[in-house]
């Protein structure tokens, strides 16, 4: 199995990058990275990583791919082999893709289920602070970036496969399941979500449910963590100034405990943006089950 320690990057593609260049800096509090530089691609950061999310020019709007990060070359290489044994078809990035994103060594792949991955390490820090008006200045990513960018929420069309993938190939740990019931129909058999954490205190990093309506990317949302209430709310502060669009309402998750609210991304997908998520201890963990999302709040369509 993988040693993977954290979702590492994202990656992004856009038909207008001013916009997302509006949406990173004005609303979610990113700074603009100055070092990578390549035409037509904005890299954002958000702590003392070089750069989290690179925002491509496209011919869509939608989310690209999931970066997993391993802790050196001796991982990177068992992770090939592992991808090997498990018959999946992966692509190494070339000496130049790798210098212009400042990592060391990058290959990619499709998991089954349709997520487009990364494996990746050796991004550089920079250690330069995310400068933007907003004074958002810190996200909650651990010490030297150890808890990763954040989380990622996403949808496939066979759950099963793409559950026993990041837990038997790439080595995700189970959090939580939870069977969400839309309705109070005994026989509904309602919807499947997993909760997946790899190798770091947060929660989950990834989750996965059923979808078989296609959505951009596969992406259903990614979550930033700020530090504190003030973050989140100066946070919906400018969400209504700027007119984005509020999916939920604030709320508190039931399994990670964040306190947050989903907003409308312009790439469809959607950012969850909170505070309060808790950070495990995995050698006295027992994975949950569980059958609702919030203790209050998270009400779609509720600005
Ligand atoms: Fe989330």
């Amino acid at each position: 199995m993988m040693d993977i320690r954290a979702l590492g990057y994202v990656l992004i593609e856009s038909t207008d990058l001013q916009r997302w260049e509006h949406f990173a800096t004005q609303v979610a509090g990113l700074g603009v990275a100055p070092s990578p530089s390549e035409d037509g691609v904005l890299y954002l950061k958000m702590d003392d990583y070089a750069w989290r999310i690179r925002v491509s020019r496209g011919a869509h709007d939608r989310f690209a791919c999931a970066g997993w990060e391993l802790p050196g070359p001796a991982a990177f290489a068992d992770a090939i082999r592992v991808l090997e044994t498990a018959g999946i078809d992966w692509h190494r990035a070339s000496r130049s893709e790798c210098a212009a994103r400042r990592l060391e060594e990058m290959l990619w792949f499709t998991a089954p289920g349709g997520l487009a991955c990364e494996l990746f390490h050796g991004l550089v820090l920079d250690y330069l602070p995310p400068v933007t008006s907003t004074g958002v200045g810190r996200f909650v990513t651990g010490y030297h970036g150890s808890l990763g960018m954040g989380h990622i929420a996403a949808a496939t069309p066979d759950l099963e496969a793409s559950h026993r993938f990041f837990t038997a190939v790439m080595g995700f740990g189970q959090t939580d399941h939870l069977q969400l019931r839309m309705s109070h129909d005994p026989a509904d058999p309602g919807q499947g979500l997993h909760f997946l954490h790899c190798n770091n205190p947060r929660h989950h990093s990834l989750a996965l449910f059923e979808s078989h309506d296609p959505m951009p990317g596969n992406l259903v949302h990614l979550m930033l963590e700020v530090p504190d209430i003030d973050a989140v709310g100066a946070f919906m502060d400018r969400v209504h100034a700027l007119g984005v669009k509020i999916v939920t309402n604030l709320g508190r998750h039931t399994n990670d405990r964040m306190v947050s609210l989903y907003v409308e991304t312009p790439a469809g997908f959607l950012l969850e943006y909170g505070y309060d998520g808790v950070q495990i201890d995995w050698s006295t963990y027992l994975p949950t089950r569980s059958t609702t999302t919030s203790h209050w709040g998270h009400r779609w369509g509720r600005g």
